[in-house]
């Protein structure tokens, strides 16, 4: 599976994001919950150094709940502070807040040695383009100001809004690039709508898709779309059972797979397929 992607894109926004977190005491590093491996940027770690990273674990509605869980364990395992949200309603934004003031304490703690007092802790939202980044600073900020932001390079009109005592929040998110070398890596955010439909063949994403669900949620797909799968069924039947139970018929009564990939992956990625997580812990 392979996504048209250019390094220059890459380069540009390692170095927006190598200037940006400079100013920043403590990285919110948002992920999607139902790719979080996918969703996790390569070199954010090199870039951050030291600095203190929480992980938001965003999109929890979507995803398969147990396994959220499990993912949940899994980096707590690895030593990174993580809440899990979703910061459409807002669940969670007030732990995710508890998490940076206590990812913040050992740097508190450094400049109160050094005499330095009642300085604010400096935050900042990073995360791969439709993560949630936007939705999540509307959010705290409590109002509609901020403007969705998917370009790397955003400088003009950065501010800094107080969000909590004593913590003040970048209002314009780091856009990070998601690693796309591998292929299991693009076909998760092509499916989930990280990366934008014209940089990747649609027809295989679904069928991928599909596959995936044929194996591990066929429940859902059969209550979806009203078939019925049998044993041994593949992404051909089931996508042609699929064309037959919504219509997707062209003029002379063919199906109309173009119709069926189109609906299955608009399906997707709202939601209304069901709580299904792609990676697996
Ligand atoms: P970004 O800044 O990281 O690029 O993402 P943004 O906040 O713009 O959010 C991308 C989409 O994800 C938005 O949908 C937003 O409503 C949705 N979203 C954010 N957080 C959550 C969450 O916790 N749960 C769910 N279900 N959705 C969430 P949108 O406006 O419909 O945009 P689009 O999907 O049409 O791109």
């Amino acid at each position: 599976f392979k996504i048209q992607w250019f390094p220059g894109h890459m380069t540009k926004a390692k170095r927006m994001m190598e200037s940006q977190i400079k100013l920043v005491d403590v990285v919110v590093e948002m992920l999607d919950a139902r790719i979080p491996r996918s969703s996790t940027n390569p070199m954010l770690q090199d870039i951050l150094g030291s600095k203190p990273k929480v992980i938001a674990l965003n999109k929890i509605d979507m995803a398969d709940k147990a396994q959220t869980d499990v993912w949940l364990e899994k980096i707590k395992h690895s030593g990174l502070p993580v809440c899990k949200i979703d910061c459409a309603p807002g669940k969670g934004v007030k732990q995710l807040i508890s998490a940076v003031q206590l990812a913040a304490k050992p740097v508190i703690d450094k400049w109160l040695k050094k005499g330095v007092r009642n300085r604010p802790v400096r935050v900042m939202i990073v995360g791969i383009p439709n993560v949630g980044k936007s939705t999540l600073i509307n959010r705290l900020v409590g109002k509609n100001k901020v403007m969705a932001a998917d370009k790397p390079g955003v400088t003009r009109g950065q501010q800094w809004v107080t969000i909590a005592k004593g913590l003040e929040l970048l209002d314009t998110p780091g856009v990070l690039w998601p690693k796309f070398d591998d292929p299991s890596v693009g076909f998760a955010l092509a499916v989930t709508g990280a990366i934008k439909e014209d940089v990747f063949d649609r027809e295989q994403a679904v069928e991928l898709l599909l596959d995936l669900l044929i194996r591990k949620y066929p429940q859902d797909l059969q209550n979806k779309y009203a078939v019925s799968l049998e044993q041994g069924d593949d992404v051909n039947a089931v996508m042609a059972k699929i064309a037959v139970a919504r219509g997707c018929l062209k003029s002379g009564g063919q199906l109309d797979i173009d119709k069926v990939v189109q609906l299955v992956l608009r399906d997707f990625r709202a939601g209304r397929l069901g709580r299904f997580t792609i990676d697996e812990p």
